[in-house]
């Protein structure tokens, strides 16, 4: 099943409007797949064709993006993630999961 990427709203995501004013490798937080917190990512006049689910693998904080350091990093125990979620640092057990991000015909975001 899938979903369609939601703002604090629960309005879905235009992709048009989400990358405006946004540079390349921008994360910013939506409400993905059964309403977790997933990061999009801003590419080339588009969106990557990958989200990042934000709930940390150790004990479900939201993970912030720090864009200085180019990685996700936890503020509950310290587990950090690079850019793509890959697990760089414990007490995290996992990577943060991703699901298939696509631009839909409506300017939406489709996850699965
Ligand atoms: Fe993220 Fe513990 S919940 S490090």
């Amino acid at each position: 099943g899938g979903s369609t990427a939601k703002d604090a709203k629960g309005d879905d995501v235009k992709v048009s409007a989400f990358i405006a004013g946004k540079a390349k490798g921008d994360r910013e937080l939506t409400q993905g797949l059964k309403g977790d917190p997933t990061y999009i990512v801003v590419a080339d006049g588009t969106i990557a064709d990958y989200g990042i689910n934000a709930i940390c693998t150790h004990l479900g904080c939201v993970v912030p993006w720090n864009k200085a350091e180019n990685k996700f990093m936890c503020p509950c125990h310290g587990s950090q993630y690079d850019e793509t979620g890959k697990k760089v640092r414990g007490p995290a057990p996992l990577s943060l999961p991703l699901a298939h991000a696509a631009v839909t015909e409506n300017d939406t975001i489709a996850l699965t």
